[in-house]
């Protein structure tokens, strides 16, 4: 047993005792450090990572109990009220806040990056018409790598910086590509007057025959979606993105990566599913069988929206994202579309359950961002798309981070259950 004794812990394993180092950062708990065990015939077992640290890390800090989330110390509360997304994501890459100088300079840097290379248009094409969008995502953020050679030397901080840079400001472009195609409707090219929010709602709504007129408080929720969706430190999705970056990968394939973790239901899928789950249960009097559904050990339904690995108290963001939910339907008049009133029910009820508030499980920021983005009429596919294009500045900062330090390849262990050696049994024999 590891007990924290001054900065080593004791590990006592009959008579072996193996002293462990105490880590401490600058916020969080203490880590025991047990790189060092694998020497000693010894590894250690936590599916899920659920209490191992696996890196360093300057970029983000949450204390799930408490419900704070911190941007490189700034509290995201302050970030979602008096900052912008290109300012977190110059604050995510940079380590500090821009001077007016250097937002100006960073913004412009980003709008001139917004098109993507005439020829991966070609890349669309060859998906079905059909596909989810977040399949169109992976294929064509990998095949980024294939058109930037001038950029893909990790070693060098030019080449990274640039990487960066490209990422954030074609995701956009690339989304709503992946959204125009599946319309059968032509692509819509960026325009370098709009900024980055209404950028997206041009390439998305806009067509060859019409404007598409931004309104400011939907432009103001999409910057708000992007903006509490840019990082969440070492989520499964940026892990995922470390982990192929430990090899060597070139960034846009650790990227394409991460969008595959991200797309599954129990992280960015989770947005998509509230809408599927909310058409699912379709009347607010199918709420109760729903929630007994939820409860049920041997239901594998869930409610989907609520609940958070890291989060055992109100998701901070959730609660910037309810207020910007008010705001948008209240703008568009839509609080009496039934999915959405369904949504608020469903919030309230599980919200007095006795179940929910025992394991606290909260709404987390997929709830309302699912309803927001229904809201101003993107279709539930393109959900996980959305968070992916916010979440892109933290996973390359991840890697960024990775790249710049020394770093091992991440190769974890495991408590083998299989077979021991036998030997092979030729096909007549068995
Ligand atoms: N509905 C019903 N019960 C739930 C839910 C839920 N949404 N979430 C957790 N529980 C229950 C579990 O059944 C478990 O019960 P038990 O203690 O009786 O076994 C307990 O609460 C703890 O849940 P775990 O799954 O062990 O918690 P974990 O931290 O592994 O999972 C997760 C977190 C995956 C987010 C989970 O809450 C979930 O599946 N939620 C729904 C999907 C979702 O909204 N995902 C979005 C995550 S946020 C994001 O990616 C931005």
């Amino acid at each position: 047993m590891a007990e924290k004794g001054g900065k080593v812990a004791q590990l006592h394993i009959g008579d072996l005792c193996i002293e462990l180092p105490i880590l401490s950062g600058n916020e969080g708990p203490d880590v025991i450090d047990v790189s060092n065990l694998a020497a000693q015939g010894y590894f250690t077992y936590d599916p899920g990572f659920v209490s191992t640290a696996a890196c360093d890390s300057n970029v983000t800090y949450i204390d799930g109990d408490k419900g704070i989330l911190l941007h490189r110390g700034y509290p995201i509360e302050q970030l979602a009220e008096h900052s912008d997304y290109l300012e977190l994501c110059y604050l995510l890459l940079n380590g500090d806040l821009p001077t007016a100088d250097e937002k100006t300079r960073f913004v412009n840097t980003i709008k001139h990056h917004t098109m993507v290379h005439e020829q991966l248009s070609q890349f669309f094409k060859g998906f079905r018409r059909d596909a989810h969008p977040m399949a169109i995502m992976c294929g064509v953020t990998g095949a980024l790598s294939a058109f930037y050679h001038d950029s893909l030397d990790i070693d060098n901080w030019d080449h990274r910086r640039i990487t960066a840079h490209r990422l954030i400001a074609k995701m956009p472009t690339l989304a709503a590509m992946s959204y125009k195609y599946s319309q059968g409707e032509p692509f819509i090219y960026p325009r370098n007057d709009l900024d980055y929010a209404e950028n997206f709602l041009h390439m998305m709504f806009a067509t060859p025959c019409e404007n598409y007129e931004v309104n400011p408080i939907i432009a103001k929720a999409m910057d708000r979606i992007f903006l509490l969706h840019a990082d969440h430190e070492q989520n499964a999705s940026t892990s995922t993105v470390r982990l192929a970056g430990s090899t060597g990968a070139n960034p846009f394939a650790c990227i394409a990566a991460g969008i595959a973790a991200l797309w599954g239901p129990a992280h960015g899928g989770a947005n998509e599913a509230v809408l599927n789950m909310l058409a699912e249960i379709g009347d607010e009097k199918n709420i109760g069988k729903y929630l007994k559904k939820a409860k049920d050990k041997n239901d594998p339904f869930r409610i989907m929206g609520f609940g958070h690995r890291v989060y055992k108290n109100y998701d901070p963001r959730a609660k910037v994202m309810q207020q910007t939910c008010r705001e948008v339907l209240d703008e568009l008049g839509v609080r009496d579309d039934p999915i959405l009133q369904l949504a608020q029910k469903l919030e309230k009820i599980a919200l007095e359950d006795e179940y929910f508030i025992e394991k606290k499980l909260y709404p987390n920021v997929d709830f309302y961002s699912g309803i927001i983005l229904k809201a101003i009429g993107i279709p539930t596919e393109m959900f996980t798309v959305i968070f992916a294009t916010g979440r892109t500045p933290g996973w390359i900062t991840h890697w960024n981070e990775m790249i710049s330090g020394p770093y091992k390849i991440g190769r974890p262990r495991q408590l083998y259950k299989g077979p021991s050696r036998r030997d092979y049994v030729p096909i007549e024999d068995r």
